[in-house]
C-alpha cells in the first residue's frame, strides 16, 4: 500500500447511556485519569504512525470536542472536524468523510473506545497491504450488545449487530481499517432496523462480495466506555500503570501520600491523606480529607473534609463535610455535594435526570 493512511475519529451520536453525564456534555470527552476518552484514541493513531485525523461531531457536542482537542498541534498531528447533522450510524459517518480521505486507506476509531494495547501492529499488517478491511476482536462474557463474528474454521464469514444468540464470543471492537473500496459497500447497504447504517453490515457487504477482510483477536483490555461501570474499570485501567510524578502539586507536612500519586500543576494538599494509585487535577485542593485507591478528581475541585476512593470526579465539583466514605462514584463537572450536621436531619437535594444516588 503506497499512500499513507489517514485516521477517522466518529465521536458525534447522542451518548444517552452515559446520562446525565453527557447532558451537558460529549461522552468521548468524559475524562478517564483526567484525560478525555477521545485523546486516548487520538494518541493510538499518532503512536501508529497516522497523524492525518479527521473527527466526526455532532451539532449538539461537537463545539466542545473542537474548542478542547483544537487542530492537533498539541499532539503532533494534523486535526480537523466533519459535523454530522443526523445520527444516522456509524457507516454513515464514515461515508461523509469520503472526500477528506482522499482515497487513502484509513483507521476508522469510534471516540469512545478504550483500548490499553494500541493498534500499531495491526496497522503495521494491514498498510502491508492486500485487505480492503481489518477488524479487531475481543473475546467477552456476554457479545449480546457488540458486533459479534462468526467463523467458518479460520475463515471469517459473518458479523452481525448486537444478536439475541451470538454465534461466538468474539466482539467486534470498534476500531476498523478499510481502504476505499469501503464507500462501494457503505453506498450499497440499508439503513437496518434502528434506521443506522450500520458497520457491521459494511463489512458483511465486502465479506459476500469476496473481499479480504482480516480479523485478528486482541489480549489486551478493551473497554467501549459508554456506561457508568466501564468508565471506573477504564479509569483503575489507567491508574493501575500510571507512573508517579508529584512535581506539580504543594502538599503541606501535615499529610501523608503513598503509592503513586500524580499531582497535576497548581493542585494542594492540606492535611490529607492520599492512597494511590491516584491523580489530582490542575489547581484543585485537598483538604482534612482522605483520597483512595482509584480515585481520579479532575481539575479545579474542592474537596473537604471528606473521604472518597476508586472514584471519578468531574471539574469544578466541591465535595464537603460528606460523613461517609464515598465509594465507586462518578461525579459530573460543577457538582456540589455538602454535608449538613444541622437539625432535623434531612437531605436536600438537586439531583438531574438519570442521576442515582445511595445514601447509607
Ligand atoms: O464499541 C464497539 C461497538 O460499537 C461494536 O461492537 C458495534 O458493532 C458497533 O455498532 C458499535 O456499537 P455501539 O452501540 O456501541 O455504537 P454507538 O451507537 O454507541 O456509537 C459508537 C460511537 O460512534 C460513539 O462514539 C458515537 C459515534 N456515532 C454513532 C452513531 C450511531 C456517531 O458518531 N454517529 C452515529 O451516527
Amino acid at each position: 500500500m503506497k499512500e499513507p493512511m489517514k485516521g477517522l475519529v466518529i465521536s458525534g451520536g447522542k451518548g444517552s447511556r452515559l446520562r446525565p453525564f453527557t447532558y451537558t456534555g460529549a461522552k468521548q470527552m468524559v475524562p478517564i485519569a483526567n484525560k478525555p476518552i477521545l485523546f486516548y484514541a487520538i494518541e493510538h493513531l499518532i503512536a501508529a504512525g497516522i497523524t492525518d485525523i479527521t473527527i466526526i461531531i455532532s451539532p449538539e457536542t461537537g463545539d466542545q470536542i473542537q474548542s478542547q482537542t483544537g487542530t492537533g498541534e498539541r499532539f503532533g498531528a494534523n486535526i480537523d472536524y466533519i459535523v454530522q447533522e443526523q445520527p444516522g450510524g456509524i457507516a454513515q459517518a464514515i461515508g461523509i468523510a469520503a472526500d477528506h480521505l482522499e482515497g487513502h486507506p484509513f483507521v476508522a476509531f469510534l471516540g469512545d473506545n478504550f483500548l490499553t494495547q494500541g493498534i500499531v501492529p495491526q496497522v503495521h499488517a494491514f498498510a502491508a497491504g492486500g485487505d480492503e478491511a481489518s477488524i479487531m476482536l475481543k473475546r467477552v462474557p456476554d457479545a449480546r450488545q457488540f458486533g459479534v463474528a462468526e467463523f467458518d474454521g479460520e475463515r471469517l464469514v459473518r458479523v452481525v449487530e448486537k444478536p439475541e444468540s451470538p454465534p461466538s464470543d468474539l466482539a467486534v471492537i470498534g476500531i476498523y481499517m478499510f481502504t476505499s473500496r469501503v464507500f462501494d459497500a457503505i453506498g450499497s447497504i440499508k439503513p437496518s432496523a434502528r434506521g443506522e447504517l450500520e458497520i457491521t453490515d459494511t463489512i458483511q457487504w465486502l465479506l459476500d462480495q469476496g473481499d479480504r477482510v482480516r480479523a485478528d483477536v486482541v489480549d489486551g483490555e478493551w473497554i467501549d466506555t459508554g456506561r457508568h461501570a466501564d468508565l471506573l474499570t477504564a479509569n483503575r485501567i489507567v491508574l493501575e500503570t500510571a507512573p508517579d510524578d508529584r512535581g506539580g502539586g504543594n502538599v503541606d507536612e501535615q499529610s501523608r501520600l503513598h503509592g503513586r500519586v500524580i499531582l497535576q500543576e497548581g493542585c494542594k494538599v492540606v492535611n490529607s491523606v492520599i492512597s494511590g494509585p491516584a491523580i489530582i487535577g490542575e489547581r484543585t485542593v485537598i483538604e482534612n480529607s482522605y483520597v483512595g485507591p482509584f480515585t481520579s478528581i479532575d481539575h479545579d475541585c474542592h474537596i473537604e473534609g471528606s473521604e472518597i476512593s476508586g472514584s471519578v470526579v468531574l471539574e469544578n465539583t466541591r465535595i464537603q463535610h460528606i460523613q461517609h466514605r464515598i465509594e465507586d462514584s462518578l461525579i459530573g463537572r460543577d457538582v456540589e455535594l455538602v454535608g449538613d450536621d444541622r437539625k432535623p436531619r434531612g437531605y436536600q437535594l438537586i439531583l438531574g435526570d438519570f442521576s442515582r444516588v445511595r445514601v447509607p
